[in-house]
């Protein structure tokens, strides 16, 4: 036995994407066929010049904004159904501080993203039998 860790393999999978994205308000297109995919460890800077769309793209994969009909987005790969839940995406790990009035002053950077993803009481007592009842399959097998 070695203390020592070995990586075997970095899963490349996509945990979000988003393809054939388009975005129009009215009589502007706002998003041109957009896409964008997010593996495991990376961190992408979405770029562009006031209005070109970057807030659009994010409201989007919230579920704020509906894409024009034809976008394709997965988290882990599963299709999702557009417009997408909050709830559901924010489950799956997509948090959102949004530029404009989106931070609470007294709260910290990581606790502002966080906001709506705190403990409630029933998920509380959820998450701890669940936890107990892993910890009885661990120490049982
Ligand atoms: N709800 C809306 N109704 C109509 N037009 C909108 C709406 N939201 C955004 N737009 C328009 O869509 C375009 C893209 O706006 P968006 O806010 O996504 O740009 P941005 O890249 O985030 O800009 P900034 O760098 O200023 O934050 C702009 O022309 C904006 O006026
Ligand atoms: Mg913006």
């Amino acid at each position: 036995m070695t203390d020592e860790l070995v990586v075997t393999s970095i899963d490349r999978r996509p945990r979000l994407s988003i393809g054939r994205t388009s975005k129009t308000f009215g009589h502007v297109k706002v998003l041109h066929d957009v896409s964008l995919s997010v593996a495991p460890g990376e961190i992408h800077a979405l770029i562009g010049q006031n209005g070109s769309g970057k807030s659009t793209l994010i409201k989007i994969l919230t579920g704020l904004y509906t894409p024009d009909p034809g976008a394709d987005y997965r988290i882990d790969e599963e299709p999702m159904q557009l417009p997408v839940q909050w709830r559901q995406v924010h489950n799956a790990g997509v948090s959102v501080v949004h530029q404009d009035l989106g931070l609470i002053d007294n709260l910290s950077v990581a606790e502002n993203v966080c906001v709506g993803g705190f403990p409630t009481r029933v998920r509380l007592q959820k998450d701890l039998a669940q936890s107990r009842n892993d910890a009885s399959v661990t120490a049982a097998s």
